[in-house]
């Protein structure tokens, strides 16, 4: 094993023994792709998902929302999901796993992902690679595998087909209406979504990295495709990034010199680039560890125009954290399609636009004796008509009177039409995030082992700002009203809002310092004799190692 897998190996042991994370359903044997969030893991998660709200929510004009996880087969026929939502698989001759074709010829190609269904099977056939289960090398012919979970809506004959959604996205574009409403009408606005994702993926082979059930975190932010947003980025335009544009090499640059030479095709783009690389800082990722890779056209999802991941570094190599996609009006558009419902924004014009258009209107010398009373009701239906009508027509007119109007009722006219705005479909830019790779790599590049006593010291350096336990808490020894002093300590810190404690009493001081270094608690507070004299603690640095005493009034 290289020292890359043993260190991956012990870090996963580490993070399943100390409650990170952990394999699902392990009692009954476990399920592929699922994973828990332990005791340690699930406040991890809220803190992360919690930073990411406050990091969007900020920007002032993007509200949450929260849609069902459950969606009906017309939502997801709709958004194109049904008919192209899939991975390419193959199965091993030998042993029947299953495989990503695009996975499995990694080694052959510099972007399978890429390739159509065909150059796959062209490449499989002529590079035949081994199987991850058995090491056989021969394989099914490659077949579209749909990734959605199906299930059923209702029961018996009324049960009706359904998805388990794969991305968010989905409801907030179908509640485009209450959105804008929501924002009096003015674009740009976004809503975000932190939520449950399912996907069937063929081989969940690489621990969090790929799952079928996984955390997600989208902001859909709406924009009027005609405004050009501000081309100035503001301190993001300084950030320096490792940019990969496509089919090149990757890149220092300043976020402003790559929108202003064009690598960045939109401001917009650009700016949730600076602002995802901001997140992604925050949260603990070692900023050498990030960089945004451009996807090729024909790597892009079905909804896409253009496409940015960022990719971060660790055990796994690079790995696509978030995609920033412009989705252009491919959505509102779909479901318009589908419904018959608008989803459009309004732009009024600067000064109003007038336009004569051709049309019809009624030949007074025939219509005024045809309809008598109700010649001016026709007239303005008629006027109303588009100038492609064939008489004879019949035409509604008052209140769903309806009256048959013929060629000899009608002559040609021109018509000018005033129109102070219009209404058009808004752009989606989308920055998507997997929140369980994100916190992989936060915990993978957290992880740091020094050499104590011949044996690995193991210390999480999370952020404070993520960390799962804020202050650990110990009584030097149980007795002597030490126990109980340093419970009520405890228990006075975890009343404090926003901050979590954690009370351990058990093993050597010393142990209890490596367990709370271990999962990365920043400050560890020890009660002793002299605390019942004078009301103070000492407070230890997980980072320094240094001790300092402090009054127990001064720790919160
Ligand atoms: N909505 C982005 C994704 O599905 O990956």
């Amino acid at each position: 094993m290289s020292e890359r897998e043993q260190r991956l190996e012990r870090l996963n042991g580490m993070l399943r023994r100390r409650g990170f994370i952990l394999p699902a359903f392990e009692i009954h044997g476990g399920a592929k792709g699922f994973y828990d969030f332990g005791p340690v893991g699930g406040r991890l998660r809220s803190r992360v998902n919690q930073a990411w709200l406050d990091h969007w929510l900020r920007m002032g004009n993007i509200v949450e929302l929260s849609c069902p996880t459950v969606t009906p087969y017309a939502v997801l026929e709709a958004s194109g999901h049904v008919g192209e939502f899939s991975d390419f698989m193959t199965v091993c001759g030998s042993c029947e796993e299953a495989s990503r074709a695009d996975v499995l010829l990694e080694a052959h190609h510099t972007n399978p992902d890429a390739l159509k269904m065909d150059e796959l099977q062209n490449l499989l056939d002529a590079s035949k690679p081994e199987c991850p289960a058995c090491a056989a090398t021969e394989w099914s012919p490659v077949e579209a595998q749909n990734l959605m979970f199906n299930t059923t809506i209702g029961a018996g004959s009324s049960g009706r087909q359904g998805f388990l959604r794969p991305e968010t996205a989905q409801g907030m574009f179908t509640s485009f209406n209450v959105l804008f409403r929501h924002f009096r009408e003015r674009l740009p606005f976004g809503a975000v979504q932190l939520g449950k994702g399912y996907r069937n993926e063929i081989a969940p082979r690489q621990g969090m990295i790929r799952l079928r059930e996984f955390n997600m975190a989208e902001l859909e932010y709406f924009i009027d495709p005609e405004k050009k947003p501000e081309p100035n980025l503001g301190d993001l335009g300084d950030l320096m990034l490792t940019l990969v544009g496509e089919g090149q090499e990757p890149s220092s640059m300043r976020l402003q010199d790559a929108l202003d030479t064009g690598l960045i095709r939109h401001a917009t783009v650009a700016e949730f680039i600076g602002r995802t690389h901001r997140f992604l800082e925050h949260v603990g990722i070692h900023t050498d560890k990030i960089r945004f890779r451009q996807h090729e056209q024909d790597e892009m999802a079905h909804y896409a125009v253009d496409c940015w991941d960022a990719e971060l570094h660790g055990s796994y190599g690079w790995v696509e954290c978030v995609g920033i996609a412009h989705r252009g009006c491919y959505d509102l558009e779909a479901h318009e399609k589908a419904t018959g419902k608008t989803l459009r924004a309004r732009r009024e014009f600067d000064e109003p636009r007038t336009t004569v258009i051709d049309a019809w209107t009624i030949n007074g010398a025939t219509a005024g004796p045809a309809f008598k009373a109700m010649a001016g009701q026709v007239k303005k239906a008629v006027e109303d008509l588009p100038k492609d009508t064939v008489f004879p027509c019949t035409v509604i007119i008052d209140e769903g009177a309806t009256v048959e109007v013929l060629a000899e009722h009608v002559k040609p006219n021109q018509k000018t039409i005033k129109e102070t705005g219009e209404w058009y479909l808004p752009h989606v830019i989308e920055p998507a995030f997997g929140i369980d790779r994100i916190i992989w790599h936060v915990l993978d590049h957290a992880y740091k082992e020094d050499i104590k006593n011949d044996d690995k010291y193991v210390r999480m350096e999370l952020s404070d700002k993520i960390v799962p336990v804020d202050m650990a808490v110990f009584p030097l020894f149980e007795k002597d009203g030490m126990g109980e002093r340093a419970w009520a300590i405890h228990q006075r810190l975890c009343a404090t809002p926003g901050l979590v404690s954690m009370y351990d009493a058990s093993g050597s001081i010393g142990r209890r310092y490596a367990r709370a270094d271990e999962i990365g608690v920043p400050r560890c507070v020890t009660v002793d004799h002299q605390t019942l004299e004078d009301e103070t603690v000492t407070v230890r640095s997980r980072d320094t190692g240094e001790q300092i005493r402090v009054p127990i009034d001064e720790l919160c």
